[in-house]
């Protein structure tokens, strides 16, 4: 494999490639003959859910940006599928490679299969099994069209074997994500919430959410966020609001003076915040992930996940998205009785150096 197409286009891709492309730059100018092009789909496009990230995490200008945008999702898909299809014909390469389970990660897998082109999938093989969820659908479809795929899990190996991909195409090699998260820890810094809000560490709660099925009705985020709430007693929450969310907020209207909205924060500022937290609650998959290797608690309003190993190995307990059950995790919580955790095998920061090292292979 001499050339390598990496595609990203939405925030949780942006910490998967930076370490896969600092490798591919690492082993370039050892002499080794792999390069790479970079194609960001503009799926998302504000600099706090973009710009932000390249520049923390040292990722370079992309060879293009298809300014796909927002949209439905057939639209999304549609305007990322013909930008790329333009792009990949004029643009030569041995594979396209593509992480985790986003609109853009499909769509451009499809693209680059019907052109030829062969595909690799970073984060393959994890499975929810809800298919009402956008993120599942992008995982079937890109992994039932993949040529190689880089696994994050034992179970996602057990999940392609049984769905017929052939143990050959198929490499455990952990999670970039981690590399990432261990590559910057020591740069990780204060955001200026922390002093004006006079956080103190292990203090306060920090709270995402942004699943369509958490946020887009407002009785069932009102209910939620009320119960989360009542039931954290005099924890502050911070609560860095995603554009999607925003919208619904604004109709709401909550107003709570323990809630502290925010706008979303960059990579390094997030995660100081995490690191120093008492715990936090979302309805993201990365963010169990970081959490189980930070050693934090994490409370999931959702009621499955494709990551089990953070539950069954790490910090992360699945609350379920029923109001009624967030009381009982928080005052295991806050009575100082939740689970340890430890770190799942192969997130150890050396995945990136597998993959290039399994490129080059090929
Ligand atoms: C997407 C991913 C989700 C991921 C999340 C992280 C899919 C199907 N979903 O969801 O897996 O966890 O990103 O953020 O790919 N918007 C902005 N600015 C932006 C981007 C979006 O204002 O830079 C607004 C738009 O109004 C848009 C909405 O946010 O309609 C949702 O964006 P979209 O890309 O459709 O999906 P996410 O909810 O961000």
């Amino acid at each position: 494999m001499n050339h390598v197409t990496l595609v990203a286009g939405a925030r949780p891709n942006f910490m998967k490639i930076a370490p896969i492309i600092h490798e591919i730059q690492r082993k370039r100018n050892e002499g080794i003959e792999i390069d790479f092009s970079l194609v960001h789909t503009g799926q998302h496009y504000d600099n706090k859910m973009s710009g932000s990230f390249f520049k923390q995490l040292n990722i370079p200008d992309p060879d293009i940006n298809l300014n796909s945008g927002s949209g439905s999702q057939a639209q999304q898909t549609a305007n990322i599928m013909i930008g790329f299809e333009k792009y990949l014909k004029s643009n030569l390469t041995d594979l396209v490679l593509v992480v985790g389970d986003v609109t853009s990660t499909m769509a451009c897998s499809i693209v680059a299969q019907k052109l030829k082109v062969e595909v690799a999938h970073v984060e393959a093989g994890i499975r929810s099994n809800d298919w009402s969820m956008p993120e599942e659908i992008n995982r079937l479809l890109t992994d039932s069209i993949c040529n190689y795929f880089f696994t994050t899990s034992k179970t996602a190996n057990q999940n392609l074997l049984s769905s017929g991909v052939n143990k050959d195409k198929i490499f455990f090699v952990g999670n970039t994500m981690i590399d990432t998260l261990l590559n910057n820890e020591n740069k990780f810094f204060r955001p200026e919430i922390y002093n004006e809000l006079k956080l103190k560490k292990r203090q306060y709660m920090i709270m995402t959410l942004h699943r369509p099925s958490n946020v887009d009705e407002k009785i069932i985020l009102k209910e939620l966020i009320d119960e989360i709430i009542n039931s954290s007693v005099d924890t502050p929450i911070i609560f860095p609001v995603h554009p999607r969310t925003k919208k619904i907020l604004k109709e709401i209207g909550i107003n709570h003076p323990r809630l502290k909205l925010i706008l979303p924060l960059s990579y390094l500022e997030f995660n100081y915040l995490v690191k120093n937290s008492l715990a936090v609650i979302t309805d993201s998959g990365g963010i169990t992930e970081e959490t189980t290797v930070m050693g934090i608690p994490c409370l999931t309003i959702r009621n499955n996940t494709e990551r089990p190993e953070t539950i069954s190995i790490g910090t992360n307990e699945l609350v379920g998205t029923n109001p009624k059950n967030i009381k009982y995790y928080m005052q295991k919580l806050l009575s100082g009785k939740w689970k340890k955790g430890s770190i799942p095998e192969m997130w150890d920061g050396n995945t990136s150096k597998r993959i290039v090292d399994i490129l080059i292979e090929l």
